[in-house]
């Protein structure tokens, strides 16, 4: 057995694993309540999927159309997420959002600015209203700049370049630390923490085209899992609609939305704006089904229904997919994404500096002259661990979690925007919380050094075996599987098939060899993080065989349109007693009727009963 006392062991009250924005937001509110917090992350600070959120973060600050308002706001997220969102996460998220951005700003956040000067606002899919706070379109740059100047300055302790690998228990079942590796050196370091967050962001890496960067192997959810957590909805993956498709070198990189916000337009191969062909009913009232009317609109009519292009990811995703597949794609399999033809040069440069740089850099192309060939690319995560809404803590005491890490939010499918104001409010909430039960512990729990031991031998495994199967092509399997059989559409065969092959990756997987010393060695950093994809990729594709309709983001082409019955349900996955991965359908919570009547409402009559709720409180 290893001597763990000659393993390093660092303490704090409150310890967060991952600095996106949610982490960041975390830590902040953490160490301003008086503890001793500190950031464990696997890559650099200011390096995290936060930066992929380019368009901006949506709260009804109401800065450019006055009739915005949290319960419009919080209408939007739950037809969005096709009403399978935690009611109150969505609740709270609408209610706290403004104050958060406006507090963003306190601490030095730069935003475009309307005339008044006040934080500008811009339109996006499924918002009613222009509603996302942004500068161009770098504004989780600007987001996570602001935090970690922030956070820094008020003595967050930061460790860079630090695996997380398995969390650690005390008797009582709480968690209280995390063993962690050193990236340059490979050694080991244990923190002792009296309550955990976890907020890694998502898993995307185990799909072969996606937005998301190495770091995202789905860590939080594996390390909650083999703590004993609960993952729940992990069927519902967003592709996002534009990834770049072109080189394919570059494939998969995020081409924003507010791309479409600022007015782009989608065109198949005929140079058909398709979109208009695919507008669901349920949207039907709200959306622009001219040309004439989508015109208006991009002229500034604010009383002009919103274009087609800006319908939910999940839709306008699936309809590119569904022209491509009809032979109406563009000539290296996505759609042509046009702004050229829609804003002057100047003004495209001014508001997606990030979008004109990126493809005269990578494709060669001047948005402001021709079309972008764009396609569907793996970006989000809206399952997640299944946490208490209020206090954001999971079902292992001691450990809470937020952002993509977390679930329950965006319900089915996640509104473009919405991610920057999850993580400041979810992550506020879950510093606040972590804090509060810190407290109630005067000391750190004794380290059981089996437990040390069990995860530091399965990591040195992989280094210590003779042979074994290569990390790297086993990620590329994995990725491809993903990809065919647990893609955009899918059905009982592909999913079945997508399980089989995780089978077989998860048994070759047992005998993974990384070649070469601890130190500075890639290699064995990869299969670390497989298995963590490994189990993310389960979750997803088990959860998506039990799930037998179609809503958001999950298409099931053998279910086609949402069940009824499925609308009570959310699957939930759980390490069995005999190691193996348990799914059950878990009955949602009856929902609060107010707010079942405010998503329900109509929109006209939310705007009267806002426009009167505002008179009386002026009153
Ligand atoms: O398209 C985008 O700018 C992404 C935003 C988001 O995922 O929220």
């Amino acid at each position: 057995m290893l001597d763990i006392s000659e393993i390093k062991t660092i303490e704090h009250d409150v310890l967060i694993i991952g600095a996106g924005g949610a982490g960041l937001s975390a830590a902040i509110e953490a160490s301003s309540l008086g503890m001793s917090t500190g950031i464990v992350m696997k890559s650099l600070l200011g390096k995290a999927h936060t930066v992929m959120a380019e368009g901006g973060m949506a709260a009804a600050l109401a800065n450019v159309d006055e009739r915005d308002h949290w319960k419009i706001h919080f209408r939007d997220t739950m037809r969005g997420g096709k009403f399978l969102n935690v009611w109150r996460m969505a609740e709270l998220h609408a209610k706290l959002a403004p104050v958060r951005v406006r507090l963003l700003e306190e601490w030095g956040a730069v935003f475009d600015r309307t005339k008044n000067g006040l934080i500008n606002q811009r339109n996006f899919g499924g918002h009613r209203y222009p509603r996302l706070a942004h500068v161009g379109d770098r504004t989780g740059l600007e987001m996570i700049r602001t935090l970690q100047d922030h956070g820094i300055h008020q003595g967050i302790e930061t460790y860079m370049e630090c695996t997380a690998l398995d969390l650690l228990k005390n008797q009582k079942g709480e968690v209280c630390g995390v063993v962690c590796m050193w990236r340059e050196t490979g050694t080991f370091v244990i923190f002792k923490a009296k309550s955990i967050i976890m907020a890694t962001g998502g898993g995307g890496k185990a799909w072969d085209v996606t937005s998301n960067s190495w770091e995202y192997t789905g860590d939080g959810y594996a390390m909650a899992y083999e703590a004993g957590a609960e993952l729940m909805d992990m069927e519902f993956n967003q592709f996002h609609p534009t990834g770049m498709v072109w080189p394919l070198s570059v494939k998969g990189i995020l081409v924003t939305e507010s791309v479409r916000g600022e007015g782009g337009i989608l065109l198949n191969n005929e140079g058909t704006r398709f979109m208009f062909n695919y507008i669901p009913e349920r949207f039907r009232s709200e959306t622009a089904d001219t040309q004439e009317e989508a015109a208006r609109w991009l002229a500034g009519d604010p009383n002009a229904r919103r274009p087609p292009e800006l319908l939910t990811r999940d839709v306008v995703a699936r309809a590119i997919n569904d022209e491509v597949k009809a032979g109406r794609g563009s000539e290296h399999g996505g759609a042509y994404l046009n702004i050229a033809t829609q804003r002057s040069a100047e003004n495209i440069k001014k508001k997606l500096p990030s979008m004109y740089h990126q493809f005269k850099v990578l494709a060669e192309l001047d948005i402001t002259k021709e079309p972008m060939e764009v396609g569907p690319t793996c970006h989000y995560f809206m399952g997640g661990i299944r946490v208490d809404a209020d206090t954001t803590m999971s079902s292992v005491p001691g450990m809470f979690a937020c952002g993509e890490c977390a679930a329950g939010m965006h319900g089915a499918n996640r509104l473009g925007g919405n991610s920057l104001s999850d993580l400041l409010v979810f992550g506020y909430l879950s510093g606040k919380n972590a804090a509060e039960y810190a407290k109630q512990r005067a000391t750190h729990s004794e380290i059981d050094k089996e437990q040390v031991n069990k995860i530091i031998q399965n990591a040195t495994n992989i280094l210590n075996r003779e042979s074994g199967a290569n990390p790297y092509l086993l990620h590329e399997e994995l990725e491809q599987n993903m990809q065919t059989n647990v893609g955009i559409i899918r059905t009982k065969d592909t999913l079945e098939t997508g399980i089989d092959q995780l089978d077989k990756i998860k048994e070759a997987y047992k005998n993974v060899k990384a070649k070469g010393a601890s130190q500075f060695n890639p290699g064995w950093h990869e299969a670390l993080g497989l298995r963590n994809l490994l189990i993310t990729a389960e979750a997803v594709a088990r959860a998506a065989l039990l799930r037998e309709e179609s809503r958001g983001a999950h298409t099931r082409a053998d279910f086609p349109g949402e069940q009824k019955d499925w609308l009570n349900y959310n699957i939930v996955s759980t390490k069995g007693m005999d190691g193996k991965m348990q799914l059950i359908k878990v009955e949602r919570p009856v929902p609060d009727s107010e707010l079942e009547r405010i998503a329900e409402s109509s929109i006209e009559d939310l705007e009267i009963e806002i426009v009167q709720e505002r008179k009386k409180e002026k009153a």
